[in-house]
């Protein structure tokens, strides 16, 4: 039997490269039910159409907003009837900028994506879960474990979910709910053309190259290595792993 057997899932950022990437991931290893939510409709239908397979459903919704993730929390439970595992990973990694110049907004919206729409995930995840169990992931970053000049927002929330997962895990446990973070180091996709571009405007191949010198494995992650980090959390594998932080790094931070 394959490790995710009968499973569902809830993907938040599913239209995003790493979302969509644990989706395929998650199908392929035999889980059943993929809800996709995220604020990107266009990218939502084409995530779909991409995938093929009957057990993806997609939801629109913004996860900053209580409503919104309960009704996407509500529908997931309604369509499969259970929910097994949760992946808490729409993020947003705002601008790149001396903390002086940090806007204001773009600090608060960074907050409110990466910890707030985690925290209100949980929120409406937990009475579901509480009933049979369950896998929570939540995706960090190595932002999350170090400091990186110019990125005040995007730092400071990375941290901080580590303690939102922390106390999930404190909690979920008497209910064997399991919770755990999950910390890409660079991943080759749209996140970070959009941060190479802000360190080095016009120059983003070359801070590329700045950061692959850093990893001793040598490149960036692709979507599929942080994939199998989460599909092993999502999985019975892990049965006996909570409130940790697992790293997907290449050896980034080492
Ligand atoms: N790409 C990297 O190098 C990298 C490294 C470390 C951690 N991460 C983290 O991985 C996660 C996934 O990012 P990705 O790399 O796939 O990038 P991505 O931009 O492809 O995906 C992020 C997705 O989140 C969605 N989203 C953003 N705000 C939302 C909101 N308010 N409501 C609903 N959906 C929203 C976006 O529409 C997008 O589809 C993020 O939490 C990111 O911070 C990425």
């Amino acid at each position: 039997m394959k490790p995710l057997h009968n499973k569902s899932i809830i993907i938040t950022g599913g239209a995003g490269g790493i979302g969509m990437a644990t989706a395929r991931m998650f199908l392929d290893e035999g889980g059943k039910d993929v809800l996709l939510v995220d604020k990107n409709k266009n990218a939502l239908d084409e995530a779909k159409k991409e995938l093929n397979n009957p057990g993806v459903h997609c939801f629109v919704a913004d996860i900053t907003v209580a409503d919104e993730v309960k009704a996407y929390t509500d529908k997931a439970v309604e369509l499969f009837g259970k929910l097994d595992v949760v992946f808490l990973n729409a993020g947003y990694e705002g601008v790149v900028k001396p903390l002086t110049e940090y806007p204001e907004d773009i600090f608060d919206k960074v907050l409110d994506i990466n910890v707030k729409g985690v925290w209100l995930g949980l929120k409406y995840a937990f009475p579901h879960m509480q009933k049979s169990g369950g896998s929570i992931i939540i995706t960090s970053s190595v932002a999350g474990l170090t400091g990186t000049a110019q990125m005040m927002a995007y730092t400071t929330s990375k941290h901080a979910v580590i303690g939102t997962m922390r106390v999930a895990a404190l909690e979920g446990a008497p209910y064997k709910i399991r919770v755990n973070s999950v910390h890409p180091g660079p991943v080759d996709n749209r996140m970070m053309r959009s941060l190479e571009e802000g360190f080095a405007p016009g120059a983003g191949g070359e801070v590329k190259k700045g950061f692959e010198s850093q990893i001793p494995l040598g490149r960036y992650a692709t979507n599929e290595d942080i994939a199998s980090m989460v599909t092993f959390l999502a999985s019975d594998k892990s049965k006996y792993i909570t409130g940790s932080i697992h790293v997907v790094d290449g050896g980034f931070v080492i």
